[in-house]
């Protein structure tokens, strides 16, 4: 099936609504487990980037996670980060850990060589040109950072889409099943994740993982 692309940014109110108001729990669950694979010890003083952060979830969840780490979270929507505002606002010290930026990458705005941990859950599919993502991540990495990119893979056909919004959406608003369909069309198959890594010099450090029926992940360390 050809890649069908979709607009970068989820920027509407209502789309960012009821992007944040869907459950997410499993995928997320999934991306900090892959997490602590990659990193199970204490991470005193990391500083964490998370790409496309939207609501914040993951933010959340990594700085629960790893209460000695910050992160920065940046998203080119400003009404994704007035409800990742708001959650934070309800989590204090979650909230003096975290730096919400409000940016598209890529973006002049984030300090070079500078993260410990760069990080981006469904981002990639959402960008038109996806060496952006590959470029930011090793302009804003320390060296030997760990890095963790997991995302929608675009299923075979038409039919197996259908079916994997039948099952992961049923229950969900039009908006947001309308969203995930868009999203399965644009998201890319490993070999061309593969391809991608080959093309910006990662494909050593950087591994491609099928991780879900639906999800792929990019995980590794970058070299020390
Ligand atoms: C599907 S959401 C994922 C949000 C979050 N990472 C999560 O897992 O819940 C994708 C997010 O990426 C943002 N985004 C898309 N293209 C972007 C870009 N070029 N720069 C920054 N953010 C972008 C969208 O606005 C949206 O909030």
């Amino acid at each position: 099936m050809k890649r069908r692309l979709e607009p970068e940014l989820m920027d509407t109110d209502e789309q960012a609504a009821a992007y944040a108001a869907a459950d997410f729990n499993e995928s997320n669950s999934l991306f900090i487990d892959l997490l602590k694979q990659l990193s199970p010890g204490s991470v005193d003083g990391a500083r964490a980037l998370d790409l496309g952060c939207g609501p914040a979830d993951i933010v959340i969840r990594f700085l629960r996670t790893y209460p000695k780490a910050s992160c920065d979270a940046v998203d080119g929507s400003q009404p994704m980060l007035d409800l990742a505002q708001a959650e934070l606002d309800r989590l204090p010290g979650i909230a003096q850990r975290c730096r919400l930026i409000c940016d598209s990458i890529p973006s002049g705005q984030l300090p070079q060589a500078h993260y410990d941990f760069v990080l981006s859950n469904s981002l990639l599919h959402h960008l038109h040109d996806p060496q952006v993502l590959w470029r930011t991540v090793k302009e804003t990495s320390t060296a030997g950072a760990i890095v963790l990119i997991m995302d929608l893979m675009r299923p075979a056909s038409a039919g197996w889409a259908e079916a994997l919004v039948e099952t992961y959406t049923r229950n969900e608003s039009e908006v947001l099943r309308t969203d995930f369909r868009n999203s399965l069309f644009a998201a890319f198959e490993p070999a061309e994740v593969t391809a991608q890594l080959a093309a910006a010099g990662l494909e050593s450090a950087l591994e491609v993982k099928v991780v879900s029926d639906r999800h792929l992940a990019v995980m590794g360390r970058l070299p020390g």
